[in-house]
């Protein structure tokens, strides 16, 4: 209790009296004061509905234009959907893997622009007009992308489930300049986590594409 909280006790003794014999109130008007009240109360509570209803809908959607894989598209989408969510269940590009689904592991990497990012962290309307890169975007045709071959050659995959994570961050750590010694693409992979433990022949497929690219 704050010191305001206290009463002091020759103050209090004489409300308390009153309480008892003093103010005379019947049980009635007790009950008909805490009726007043509670109508009160409920009064207001309709106002505040009111007036929320009395103003412009809240939106919770809205068009985004992306270009994924080299094709336009534009959809009308919740504001709340990550990235991942909507290439995976607006778009069925579901090579994109959901593995934490909270930035810790790599499965969800794409690129953005030519840039990669975990696709789970960030929304989908904070990219309207951007180029996305997913795993599904990387062959021509029959003709797989040099990683992709690569990541076979090199066995570097076990399952498979971290392996589209694994190979759009490979794409970007050549472009970056990042795959010149297998301690460097240890470092700048370092974000895409493989359960199989399938590293060195990630990183064998890596150094040996950007070799090739
Ligand atoms: S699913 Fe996005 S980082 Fe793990
Ligand atoms: S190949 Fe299984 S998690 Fe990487």
């Amino acid at each position: 209790m704050s010191d305001h909280d206290r009463i002091p006790l020759r103050q209090a003794r004489p409300m308390a009296e009153k309480g008892a014999a003093g103010s005379r109130l019947s049980r009635r008007s007790v009950l008909q004061m805490a009726g007043g009240a509670a109508s009160l109360a409920a009064a207001s509570v309709a106002t505040t509905q009111t007036a929320s209803s009395d103003g412009p809908p809240a939106t919770s959607t809205t068009r985004v234009r992306l270009v994924v894989n080299g094709s336009a598209r534009e959809l009308e989408l919740d504001l709340r959907q990550s990235l991942l969510d909507v290439l995976r269940e607006r778009l069925d590009l579901t090579g994109t893997k959901k593995g934490c689904n909270q930035g810790a592991c790599g499965a969800c990497t794409v690129l953005v622009n030519g840039r990669r990012v975990t696709s789970c962290l960030t929304l989908a309307v904070m990219h309207d007009g951007a180029e996305i890169t997913t795993i599904e975007g990387l062959a021509r045709g029959d003709e797989l992308h040099p990683l992709q071959a690569a990541f076979i050659e090199h066995d570097g995959f076990q399952c498979g489930f971290c392996t589209p994570g694994q190979i759009m961050s490979g794409v970007a750590c050549i472009a970056e300049g990042h795959a010149t010694s297998p301690e460097q693409i240890q470092f700048w992979m370092s974000g895409n986590i493989c359960r199989c433990a399938a590293y060195p022949g990630i990183v064998a497929a890596v150094a040996d594409a950007a070799g090739r690219t």
